[in-house]
């Protein structure tokens, strides 16, 4: 088990970003650096933590954590659909194949939950029943099973707007994506998704929801891009307490980024006006709720590779390409 101090000594040494002149043109997305270099892809996962849109604060450990999550389903995912991976040269680090993104995101939820305008739970509570396209039935309480996993896909928009949700009926008549691929990308998500909820479900976690990013490679084939069943990119509830915290009509115990924003979110802060200062002890705190998680999903116990990580980065790069 990593010690408190471990996490506290790498609170300085955090990776908020890079600048590799060395390897090709640089694409900052919110939380990863990318390099495109001969149809390849470089992908940098910062220690960034992203919440109402913005970048709140770097988390020791966190890129690691969730480059190493994508790994771990990238490779246990692989049966069901392949993915842009083709090797690790650093643990914060994916070295994989340029693809040509798909422009929606694929989402998935197997509970309605949710606290920001666009969830799934805030539409019904204001009394709609049609959402997303789809119909719900009255008398559903927040955070309850739903009947079955839904998609509720949105569209993939550029840096600094907000992803809006679209209907599969909408994206076709788009032009976004053919009938075929969209139904292609729909069985594949719910797949996944179910894949996902099984083997969690062994480590006594819920995969509440989660989205996926899909491209097209060099051959034509569709394959997973970005990440996967991490954190950030899903909602983990702990299934021990997730009984009696419904039924005490309490918010289920969480491990993912909820934690800083339902934080901030206490400290009167939705993402407007002065943040609150980010205390190296929510850091830190921040940082067991990350390493909590990967260790629960992956069932292995974390490794953490602390100390300068620009520099240990770059050397590892270097030699990689060498
Ligand atoms: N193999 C790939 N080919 C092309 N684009 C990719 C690939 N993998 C990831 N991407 C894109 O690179 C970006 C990754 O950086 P990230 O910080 O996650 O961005 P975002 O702010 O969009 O979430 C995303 O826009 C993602 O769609
Ligand atoms: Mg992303």
């Amino acid at each position: 088990m990593i010690l408190q101090e471990q996490i506290e000594a790498q609170l300085d040494h955090t990776l908020s970003g890079t600048d590799f002149d060395f390897l090709g043109e640089k694409y900052e997305g919110k939380v990863r650096d990318n390099y495109t270099k001969n149809g390849k892809r470089i992908l940098i996962t910062t220690d960034k933590l992203s919440a109402f849109d913005r970048i709140i604060t770097t988390i020791p450990f966190k890129g690691q954590i969730l480059n190493q999550t994508t790994q771990f389903w990238f490779e246990t995912t692989k049966h069901i659909i392949g993915s842009h991976y083709i090797d690790a040269p650093d643990p914060n680090v994916v070295y994989a194949e340029e693809c040509e993104p798909l422009p929606i995101e694929m989402v998935v939820r197997g509970y309605i939950t949710g606290s920001t305008g666009t969830s799934l739970w805030y539409n019904y509570s204001q009394g709609e029943r049609h959402i997303y396209g789809l119909d719900f039935p009255d008398g559903l309480e927040k955070n309850q099973k739903l009947p079955e996993p839904i998609i509720t896909p949105t569209t993939k928009a550029p840096k600094g707007h907000h992803d809006e949700k679209i209907t599969a009926a909408e994206i076709v008549e788009q032009g976004l994506l053919s009938q075929e691929d969209y139904d292609y990308l729909a069985r594949k998500t719910v797949e996944l998704y179910l894949h996902g909820v099984e083997h969690c479900a062994k480590q006594g976690v819920i995969l509440v929801d989660t989205k996926y990013e899909f491209g097209r490679n060099a051959n034509g084939e569709i394959v997973l891009i970005d990440e996967i069943h991490t954190p950030d990119s899903s909602r983990f509830w702990i299934a021990e307490t997730y009984e009696e915290k419904l039924a005490a009509g309490e918010e289920p115990d969480n491990i993912n980024k909820e934690f800083l924003r339902l934080w901030l979110a206490n400290q009167g802060y939705m993402g407007d006006g002065e943040m609150p200062e980010i205390t190296p002890d929510i850091r830190v705190q921040t940082a067991m709720k990350y390493i909590e998680a990967y260790e629960m999903i992956t069932g292995e116990e974390f490794q953490p590779v602390g100390g300068d990580t620009i520099e240990r980065m770059e050397a590892n790069l270097r030699d990689y390409f060498a």
